[in-house]
C-alpha cells in the first residue's frame, strides 16, 4: 500500500525540525538580533491574535501547529535563506486554513467566488506550501503591512494578477480593508489605499504587457484577434509606475489567443491568425518580445526606483479537452512533485520568462534597479484542484463562461502567493541589512 499523501509531509517536517535545531543554534542568535533590528520588531506583539498560531505551540495538540511554530519558522527561513529555494517543495495539509471566507472578505471577484456558486468541497483550501529545505511561514498580515508602511505596490498584467491582488486584500482583511481611491471607474485600473499604513495597492490591466488592440472581436477561434505591437510600451501603465516601490509583473494566458505580431508597425508574423501570407509563430515568439519590451520600459523610467517582481505564470489544468471543447479540472487533491513535471509549452513559457527576467535584471542592475522572481509556477503546477471549474457562475446562467481551469478560487491556493510575497519582502530587508553591515570599498 502507498503511504497516503497526507501523512508523509508531516514526517518530513518533523525530522527536518529536529535536525535543524542542532545545526542552526550557533547562527541563530545573530540572525535573530539582525531580524529584530530590521523588520520584525512589531511581529511578536501581534502573534496572540485570532486564528494565528501561537508561539507556545508545544502545548498545542495538533501536529500542524508544531510545524507552524512561528518563531522557528521565521528563524529557519532566514537562517538558510541562501541555500533554500522556497519555490521548490510540496503542498502539505493545513487544517488552520483558510484565513478568510466569502462572508468575511468582500474583495472576491464573482467568477472566483466558488463557495457562492456551490462548490461543495473545501479541502482545496486546506493546504500550505512546504519548501524542501526550509519553512515558509503562513502570511502574517500585520507583518506585511508594517513592511509596506508608507509604500506602494502595483500589479501589472492580466486577470490572474487581479486574482492575486484580491487574494492579498482578503489576506490583509483581518487587519484592515483599503478604501477605494481609484481615479477612474474602470475596474481594470484600481487604486486601493490602506489608511492606517499609508499603503497603496494598485492594479494596471495589461494582459499583453505591450501596446495592443483588438483587431477583430471574433477572429479564427472566436476569442478575438489582437494586434500586438511587440516593441511598443503600453503607456497606460509604463507612464504611471515612477512612484511605486514594488511592481508585480505578470502575463501568460492571453498569449494563447490569435494575434498579429507587429514590430516597427509592420506585421512580422502572427500566432494562429489563419491568414495565408503571414508566418505563424509559436506563442513564445510574441511572449518573449512582449516581456522584453515591458521590462525595457521599466528600465527606461529614470525616476523609477522600485523593485520589479516578475511573477512567473501559473499553468492551467484543463483535462479531457481544451478549454473550449469540454476540458475541465475535476481533481480534488494537489499533485506531489514527483507526479507531474513542467513540460511542453508550459516549460517553454516558463523558460522564456526566466531568460527575459535575467536579461533585464542585468541591464537594470547597471542603474541600481532591483529585480526579484515570484517563482510560483512549480507550486501552482501541483494544484489542479484549486480552480473554479464550473463554480465560477450559476449553472443556468446564460454566459459564455467555460469551465475555468485558469483562475483560482478564493480562498484557495493562490493565497500562498502572499506567503511568497511576504517572504520576498523580508529577504529584501535582510539583504539591505547585509549590504549595510558589509559596505563595499
Ligand atoms: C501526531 O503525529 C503522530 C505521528 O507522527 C501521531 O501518532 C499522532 O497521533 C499525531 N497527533 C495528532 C493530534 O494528530
Ligand atoms: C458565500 O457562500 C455561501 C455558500 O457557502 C453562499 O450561500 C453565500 O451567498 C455567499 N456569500 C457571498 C457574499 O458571496
Ligand atoms: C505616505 O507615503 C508616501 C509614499 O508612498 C509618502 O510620500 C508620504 O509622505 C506618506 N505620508 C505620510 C502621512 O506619512
Ligand atoms: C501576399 O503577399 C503578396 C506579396 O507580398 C501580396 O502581393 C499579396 O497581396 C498578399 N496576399 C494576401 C492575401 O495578403
Ligand atoms: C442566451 O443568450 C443568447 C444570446 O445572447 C440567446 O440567443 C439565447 O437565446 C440565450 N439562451 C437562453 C437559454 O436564455
Amino acid at each position: 500500500m502507498k503511504v497516503t499523501s497526507d501523512e508523509l509531509p508531516y514526517e518530513k517536517n518533523k525530522n527536518q525540525q529536529q535536525q535543524g535545531i542542532t545545526f542552526r543554534s550557533t547562527s541563530r542568535t545573530l540572525i535573530l538580533v539582525t531580524l529584530t533590528l530590521i523588520i520584525l520588531t512589531v511581529v511578536p506583539l501581534y502573534y496572540p491574535l485570532h486564528r494565528y498560531p501561537t508561539t507556545n505551540a508545544s502545548t498545542s495538540d495538533t501536529n500542524i501547529s508544531q510545524v507552524d511554530h512561528p518563531q522557528d519558522e521565521v528563524i529557519t527561513i532566514n537562517d538558510n535563506h541562501h541555500k533554500c529555494d522556497v519555490f521548490s517543495g510540496e503542498w502539505v495539509p493545513n487544517p488552520d486554513a483558510p484565513y478568510y471566507d466569502n462572508m468575511t472578505c468582500w474583495a472576491i471577484h464573482e467568477h472566483q467566488n466558488c463557495q457562492k456558486y456551490g462548490r461543495p468541497d473545501s479541502d482545496f483550501m486546506k493546504w500550505r506550501w512546504k519548501p524542501d529545505g526550509c519553512d515558509l511561514p503562513i502570511f502574517n498580515p500585520y507583518q506585511f503591512l508594517e513592511i509596506v508602511r508608507d509604500k506602494s505596490l502595483a500589479f501589472v498584467g492580466d486577470s490572474v494578477g487581479r486574482n492575486q491582488m484580491q487574494s492579498l486584500i482578503c489576506m490583509l482583511s483581518r487587519v484592515e480593508y483599503p478604501i477605494d481611491k481609484s481615479e477612474t471607474k474602470d475596474e481594470n485600473f484600481k487604486h486601493w489605499y490602506y489608511v492606517s499604513y499609508n499603503f497603496t495597492l494598485a492594479t494596471y490591466w495589461s494582459p499583453f504587457l505591450v501596446k495592443a488592440e483588438e483587431a477583430n472581436a471574433d477572429g479564427p477561434t472566436h476569442t478575438g484577434l489582437f494586434n500586438l505591437y511587440l516593441d511598443e510600451f503600453n503607456e497606460k501603465w509604463t507612464t504611471q509606475i515612477d512612484d511605486f516601490n514594488y511592481l508585480i509583473i505578470n502575463a501568460g494566458h492571453w498569449f494563447w489567443r490569435p494575434a498579429l505580431y507587429y514590430v516597427n508597425r509592420e506585421v512580422v508574423g502572427c500566432r494562429f491568425c489563419q491568414i495565408q501570407n503571414i508566418t505563424d509563430y509559436p506563442m513564445t515568439f510574441g511572449y518573449r518580445k512582449a516581456i522584453r519590451t515591458a521590462l525595457k520600459a521599466i528600465n527606461s523610467r529614470e525616476k523609477f526606483k522600485g523593485i520589479t517582481i516578475l511573477r512567473t505564470f501559473a499553468p492551467m489544468h484543463f483535462e479531457g479537452g481544451e478549454w473550449n471543447s469540454g476540458g475541465n479540472c475535476l481533481r480534488r487533491k494537489p499533485f506531489k512533485s514527483n507526479e507531474i513535471t513542467l513540460e511542453g509549452v508550459n516549460l517553454e513559457l516558463y523558460m522564456t520568462q526566466i531568460e527575459e527576467f535575467r536579461r533585464a535584471e542585468k541591464i537594470g542592475k547597471a542603474r541600481g534597479l532591483k529585480y526579484r522572481l515570484l517563482d510560483t509556477t512549480q507550486a501552482m503546477l501541483l494544484r489542479p484542484d484549486g480552480h473554479p471549474s464550473r463554480y465560477g457562475h450559476w449553472p443556468n446562467e446564460n454566459v459564455t463562461l467555460y469551465n475555468d481551469c485558469v483562475h483560482w478560487c478564493l480562498p484557495g491556493p493562490i493565497d500562498t502567493w502572499s506567503d511568497f510575497l511576504l517572504h520576498t519582502l523580508k529577504m529584501e530587508g535582510l539583504r539591505s541589512a547585509e549590504e549595510r553591515s558589509h559596505p563595499r570599498g
